[in-house]
């Protein structure tokens, strides 16, 4: 079991490396990947509430790096022309209400009578949105319409901040440099496998650009909205290809060796 030295026509690949350090290496990997499994979930965990919609949209990530006005469920319905039957004077009193600074004070109010939100709401969407129907024969219309907390959840539209420069700085400190740093040895150990030079340059590369575009575009986004694309683009190729990296790396130290 000689190593043959390399040269030219016989590069190094991680495969020559003794046992004790192909073990090594292989559990390094490992937490590699337990680190990138933990990502994701702190990413969701982060992200996910700031609309308070459940999983993350592209409002959390865009309110998150440039601030966003989040439009009221209840309001985004009703002016997208739902329910199809309600009247137009119907449909106007109910987005003025949602438009106005009186949602709660305004809802049941007494004085507008058969007018009042409660009141149409009653009349033209109970019939699929009260708790019972939305749990039973109307589960597709997803939410209750039916008392004040079921209301008050979708009925407000709210200005999403984007987070402190502060807070921005210090998380572009721990993750510029660590992410960086664990990138350029991922990439190292990778330019030592057997694979095909496309694969393992193209790999690379797109995992460099990527992080670079993903953390340029959290400062980027602060003037511009429209990098909010981009940031998301970018982090699924840099956490992909830093995937598929480790499972290449790891799949090099444990295949038979060749010739
Ligand atoms: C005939 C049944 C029906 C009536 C009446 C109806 N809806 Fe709906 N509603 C649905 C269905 C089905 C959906 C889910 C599919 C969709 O989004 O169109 C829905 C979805 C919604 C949603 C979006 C829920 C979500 O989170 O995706 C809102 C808000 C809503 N309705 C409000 C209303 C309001 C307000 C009224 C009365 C003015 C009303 N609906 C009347 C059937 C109904």
């Amino acid at each position: 079991m000689s190593t043959l030295p390399a040269s030219p026509t016989h590069p190094f690949t991680l495969r020559q490396l003794a046992l004790g350090a192909r073990l090594g290496l292989s559990a390094f990997v490992l937490v590699f990947f337990i680190g990138l499994a933990a990502s994701g979930y702190h990413l969701v965990d982060h992200h996910q509430n700031r609309d308070e919609q459940p999983g993350v949209s592209l409002t959390d990530i865009e309110g998150a790096y440039h601030g966003v006005q989040a439009t009221a469920p209840l309001l985004s319905a009703l002016e997208g022309g739902h329910p199809a039957e309600l009247a137009a004077n119907e449909r106007a009193t109910l987005i003025a209400w949602l438009r106005s600074s009186r949602i709660s004070e305004d809802y049941d109010s007494l004085e507008l009578g058969d007018a009042a939100p409660a009141e149409l709401l009653a009349t033209r969407c109970m019939q699929c949105h009260s708790r019972a129907a939305v749990q039973g024969e109307h589960k597709d219309a997803k939410v209750a319409l039916e008392y004040w907390e079921d209301v008050s959840r979708i009925a407000f539209s709210k200005r999403i901040e984007a987070v402190p420069v502060k807070i921005l700085a210090a998380s572009t400190h721990a993750h510029a440099l660590s992410l960086a740093a664990m990138s350029i040895v991922i990439g190292a150990l990778l330019l030592a496998t057997r694979f095909s030079s496309w694969l393992r340059n193209g790999l690379c590369g797109a995992a460099g650009l990527a992080l670079l575009v993903d953390l340029a575009g959290w400062w980027l986004a602060r003037g511009s909205p429209a990098w909010t694309v981009p940031i998301v683009l970018a982090g699924g190729v840099y956490a992909a290809s830093s995937a598929l990296s480790l499972a290449l790396i790891l799949a090099e130290l444990w295949l038979p060796r060749r010739g």
